[in-house]
């Protein structure tokens, strides 16, 4: 049996291996306040950023999120957020204070946008050698551009994720919606347009009723669900893509709430998760999640945790 079991993770065709699994989901995360919490440079694998977007963006009216007590909750941020340049300018210097690899989320309406993006993007690189992938953001449920309109239909995947591979040499995430039905040919799309990992899932669809106005409580009607609730169909989608693309990373995401719910997803096929709206009730997750899985690894007598990715399709 390992003392010190290994829990990189190494992606095909990265000459980069994570130290371990376990990621921020966009939108989620607050390192600041998490890091006083716990260790973030020694507990997780990588930040995500928060989608950014080429300007700044306010986001939709409040209220934009219901708590949906043991399941989960609804979310219509509407892509807040500083733009891109303020990103690049600010944010990626304060992350960088973590030494770890820096998942930059993007989204945008056009395909112009898209490709000055990523060419602001690449003009940086340099400036910041922990920027490691973009993840495009094709599955924002709460925005009327630039989200779903992409990412519900393969030629829109084609050519959105084509526009950045032109210009971004680096790794370069597909984030896919679970709300377009069979999530299978989105992937094929992506991946034949080069994208080289797939993060599954964004929010599923959902709407929550204040009984005592008898409106519904979003301004917007639907919102993303996530939490708990949308474990299992996440399960599904990251268990389907490994079984049709056993050669591309998948990056899990949904519900992951414990290291249980991380061993879950590892197994299913996800080289990395992603943990989401946990970390909100409990910014110690990563921790919790990266201590559980040494002492799992050890308990198992596993020397490297990469041997999980998968292994429940061998079974
Ligand atoms: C408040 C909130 C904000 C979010 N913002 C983003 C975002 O900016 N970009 C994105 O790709 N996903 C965003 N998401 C979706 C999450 O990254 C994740 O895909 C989803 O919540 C499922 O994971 P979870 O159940 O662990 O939360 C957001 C989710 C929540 C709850």
């Amino acid at each position: 049996m390992s003392e010190t079991p290994c829990l990189e993770i190494k992606l095909p065709h990265i000459n980069f291996n994570f130290q371990n699994p376990i990621l921020n989901a966009s939108g989620t995360f607050y390192p600041a306040s998490f890091d006083q919490l716990c260790p973030l440079a020694k507990c997780m694998g990588g930040i995500v950023t928060k989608t950014v977007t080429p300007t700044a963006k306010t986001g939709n009216s409040q209220p934009r999120t219901v708590e949906l007590p043991g399941i989960g909750m609804l979310n219509s941020i509407g892509l807040q957020n500083p733009g891109l340049a303020y990103t690049l300018e600010k944010d990626l210097e304060s992350l960088s204070t973590y030494h770890l690899p820096i998942i930059l989320s993007i989204a945008a309406t056009s395909l112009q946008e898209f490709s000055q993006m990523s060419e602001q993007i690449v003009s940086v690189q340099s400036q910041y050698p922990n920027l490691l992938a973009l993840e495009i953001n094709l599955s924002c449920p709460n925005v009327d551009k630039g989200g779903l309109d992409f990412g519900s239909s393969c030629d829109g995947i084609t050519e959105v994720v084509k526009t950045v591979r032109d210009i971004w040499p680096g790794v370069l995430w597909a984030k896919l919606t679970p709300n377009a039905g069979n999530i299978i040919p989105l992937a094929g799309a992506a991946v034949e347009a080069g994208a080289s990992g797939i993060t599954a899932i964004n929010t599923l669809l959902g709407v929550a009723i204040d009984i005592r106005r008898r409106r519904p409580i979003l301004p917007r009607v639907s919102g993303g669900y996530s939490g708990p609730g949308v474990k299992p169909v996440a399960l599904h989608a990251v268990w389907q893509l490994y079984k049709h693309f056993p050669e591309i990373p998948i990056i899990g995401i949904g519900g992951i709430q414990s290291l249980d719910d991380t061993l879950e997803f590892m197994m299913a096929g996800a080289s990395l998760i992603q943990v989401g709206t946990a970390c909100f009730a409990r910014p110690t997750l990563f921790e919790d999640i990266h201590n559980g899985l040494t002492q799992f690894a050890r308990q198992e007598g596993l020397a490297h945790l990469q041997e999980l990715v998968g292994c429940a399709h061998s079974q």
